[in-house]
């Protein structure tokens, strides 16, 4: 009896299984779609558990060497996880404008691959990653033929290289390229250019030595200050969750459709992104998360699951490299639950 009802719920289920096999296949491919991401049922639960995870958390400390960020509310936190489609799956202050500071080195780099090649990036700036600071002047000196774009020296090179007739035209183009990477007009916050360019010394000193090594393709006080707006642009988690989403999207922003940069470089910028994206801390992110990544000191980080999703996160304390504290472990979280890293999952 037992035997047979099981055997009449299989016959069922096989039967709704080749009806349903029936009328997928009576649809073509082309006007099915792509299959949605499996991943996608757990992406709210994700962003809510990781929010409610360390909403508490008080470490750290906002970044002071630009005055003004001091004065971002500290508690301010919010996590998105933006599909390469782009649907947006939020918890907490994920429309809140901050400075996007760092997280704007790999699309400014990504431009100029679009300009000139993923060859121009790694010959005239470099890809090496310095294992130091953001703004380390030792690690100029010893890499001096091969600073990576994602540390102060090579971004400022990368602006230089942007190719423009004028520092109207650099910033314009700098400024169009990040929005449309967001897939909205961006704007900077001004208060904040004004904090950082007075208190720019370290990377006028930076963008000098550059230039006295013919590693900088500008005048020093134009990359300086294109580099230093660049900085300023005012970012929510939704935007750097989309400016995400369009590199898992081959370089296709979801929202407006527009090829950003070329598919065929995407690979090599999140290569650089793995290697460099949390500066001295790369190591332990690659081994606790393993997805290529950029942070800010605005508070900002981006991860990206190549051709899938994107993960964004925003809060103002951060540790001792410059990366926020609350962001890096509500990715990191969401990356281990979903075992998406870039080197598989751990086994259970
Ligand atoms: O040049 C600076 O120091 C800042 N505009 C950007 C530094 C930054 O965001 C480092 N990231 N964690």
């Amino acid at each position: 009896m037992h035997l047979s009802s099981n055997r009449a719920s299989i016959f069922t289920a096989t039967a709704v299984t080749a009806m349903a096999a029936l009328s997928a296949s009576s649809t073509p491919a082309y006007a099915r779609g792509p299959a949605p991401d499996p991943a996608v049922k757990d992406f709210q639960r994700l962003v809510d558990a990781a929010y409610a995870k360390y909403k508490d958390l008080k470490e750290g400390k906002n970044a002071d060497y630009i005055p003004i960020l001091t004065e971002t509310p500290s508690d301010l936190f919010g996590v998105v996880i933006v599909s390469k489609d782009g649907k947006v799956y939020a918890a907490g202050d994920v429309d809140y404008a901050f400075s996007i500071q760092s997280v704007s080195k790999p699309f400014t780099a990504a431009l100029v691959m679009t300009q000139q090649g993923p060859a121009a990036l790694k010959e005239k700036i470099g890809v090496e990653p310095t294992g130091m600071a953001f703004n380390s002047k030792l690690a100029l000196a010893i890499y001096e033929n091969s600073v990576n774009p994602l540390v102060n020296a090579g971004a400022i090179a990368a602006v230089s290289l942007v190719q423009a007739t004028s520092e109207q035209d650099r910033w314009d183009k700098v400024l169009q390229n990040l929005s449309d990477f967001a897939g909205r007009p961006l704007t900077v916050l001004e208060k904040v250019y004004e904090s950082e360019y007075s208190n720019s010394a370290g990377n006028r000193g930076i963008a000098n030595l550059l230039f006295n090594w013919k590693r900088l393709y500008s005048e020093p006080e134009e990359a300086l200050r294109v580099y230093t707006r660049q900085c300023s642009v005012g970012v929510s988690a939704r935007d750097l969750g989309l400016m995400g989403a369009t590199l898992a999207n081959g370089g296709v922003n979801p929202l407006t459709k527009k090829q950003v940069m070329h598919a065929r470089d995407v690979p090599e910028l999140l290569a650089v992104m793995a290697t460099a994206g949390f500066y001295d801390e790369s190591g332990d992110w690659m081994y606790t998360a393993a997805l290529p990544a950029k942070t800010g000191v605005g508070g900002g980080i981006v991860a990206v699951v190549p051709g899938r999703f994107a993960i964004a996160a925003f809060s103002p304390r951060l540790n001792e490299a410059g990366n926020s504290i609350r962001s890096l472990n509500a990715i990191r979280d969401i990356a281990g639950e979903l075992g998406v890293g870039v080197f598989g999952a751990n086994p259970e």
